[in-house]
């Protein structure tokens, strides 16, 4: 009864006052209750609370049959529902972009079904209804461990773009990581987060311009330069190549005219001098590399793309300050080792020396349970975010962030864990 009384306090709570009335001449209405009992249990609705219960606004959403592709993000029940609806809004190149893994995408679809071998072990009779789930990782604090990862050219999926994205990620306070070849620039994205942005950086094999975007990076207030060292050796977008087959538009249209092109028409590159940079990912970079970086960042250095105990370790004699445990989700080679099971050996080469970081495959608050669970200071997504930012911008964004919070938040209490320093490797179990 308790729990019937929470949910529908949280009902209550969450409604409009017209909602509300309607409501509880609904309960009034109810055959299943007398009188008194409508105004004891609605005095009890109304006393407050409510934070811990499920949340019925979901029932409120304009109805749509099971199976349908969502119209609205409110009528989302979990990350997954925005999927088909962004698959729905884009053109199927755009969508393809978005989706592809390399070769069968089996490294993809590995990420995410590794969490289903991890187990979570729950505990009772721990007051949980005050949790505090915000971390302060490399200096900067955000009211979640949930970050969003470097996607490129988000114009793709919706004409605001990154805009729209850190506009979301300001709402609830959540760290955000631009992509060197963004449809935005650093300082419009600086400014409609509302605060300094992390920035990633594909040095290209010009240094004149790995300085370049460094230095503007700085100047834009971003506390953390993050190398993506995934990318060096090619890859096989299939998917990618697939579906543009069903697209009716001339691809050449925008993507016209070769690398340089490619490169210029991103805002990081307005007035830089591109004719020397031949490659944006296989650019030869090393160890060497790092340490050539390592002295013109002034800030952190994050290294994203660590998934091996050696190289972790090798990380530590090079001045690194962070490390991203990711595999470019499932694009950058099909290695089929998912990045959730390749986070331990990162951790423990690393030692509690720097924090870790991961993505690849969350999609639910017990993934990113799991990932802290497993040593992670923070998680990344990246193609969720995206979904809702296809499918209806801004406001989807801002669900599909809301609605991961949720169940994060959902499964801390359920482990007993009142604050992230609490989640410990005692929470998750395999085998
Ligand atoms: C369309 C797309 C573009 C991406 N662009 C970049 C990029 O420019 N730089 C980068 O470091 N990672 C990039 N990534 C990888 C993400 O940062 C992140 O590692 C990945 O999306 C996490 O996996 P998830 O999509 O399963 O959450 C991209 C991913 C996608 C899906």
């Amino acid at each position: 009864m308790s729990d019937d009384r929470d949910d529908l306090r949280s009902h209550l709570a969450g409604s409009g006052a017209p909602d509300r009335r309607a409501f509880i001449q609904f309960l009034a209405s109810s055959p299943l209750l007398t009188s008194a009992g409508v105004s004891t249990l609605v005095g009890a609705l109304t006393a407050g609370g409510g934070a811990l219960a499920q949340s019925y606004d979901v029932l409120r959403a304009p109805a749509s049959k099971v199976g349908d592709v969502i119209d609205s993000p409110e009528q989302a029940l979990n990350v997954m529902d925005f999927e088909p609806a962004a698959k729905k809004a884009l053109p199927p190149a755009h969508y393809g972009y978005l989706a592809s893994g390399v070769d069968g995408d089996e490294t993809l679809r590995a990420n995410h079904e590794a969490f289903s071998k991890i187990r979570i072990r729950t505990r009772r009779l721990i007051d949980v209804r005050k949790i505090d789930t915000s971390i302060t990782i490399l200096g900067q604090t955000y009211n979640s461990p949930i970050m969003l990862a470097p996607v490129s050219s988000q114009g793709a999926f919706n004409p605001e773009a990154e805009g729209a994205v850190a506009r979301a990620a300001k709402v609830q306070g959540h760290g955000m990581i631009l992509s060197t070849v963004g449809s935005t620039s650093i300082e419009d994205v600086t400014k409609d987060r509302g605060a300094p942005v992390w920035y990633m950086l594909y040095p290209t094999d010009d240094w004149n311009v790995t300085e370049a975007l460094v230095k503007r990076a700085e100047a834009a207030g971003a506390p953390a330069i993050v190398l993506t060292v995934d990318r060096q050796g090619g890859r096989n977008t299939e998917t990618l190549f697939r579906l543009p087959r069903d697209d009716t538009r001339d691809c050449k249209m925008c993507h016209g005219g070769g690398f340089a092109n490619e490169v210029s028409r991103k805002p990081m590159f307005d007035d830089l001098d591109v004719s020397k940079v031949n490659n944006l990912y296989g650019t030869g970079m090393t160890w060497e590399f790092v340490d050539r970086l390592r002295k013109i960042v002034k800030g952190k250095l994050v290294l994203k793309g660590i998934v091996t105990h050696e190289d972790a370790k090798e990380s530590l004699n090079h001045g690194v300050d962070a490390l991203i445990v990711s595999n470019h989700g499932g694009r950058a080679e099909e290695s089929l080792e998912a990045t959730i099971d390749a986070l331990p050996e990162v951790v423990k080469a690393v030692d509690g020396k720097i924090p870790v970081l991961i993505d690849g495959g969350f999609r639910r608050g017990t993934d990113v349970l799991k990932g802290l669970a497993l040593g992670a200071s923070a998680v990344c997504i990246g193609r969720p975010y995206c979904w809702g930012l296809a499918a209806f911008g801004q406001p989807g964004v801002e669900a599909v962030l809301k609605i991961m919070q949720r169940e994060f938040e959902t499964i801390m209490r359920q482990v007993g864990a009142v604050k992230i320093s609490e989640i410990t490797s005692e929470d998750v179990t395999r085998g």
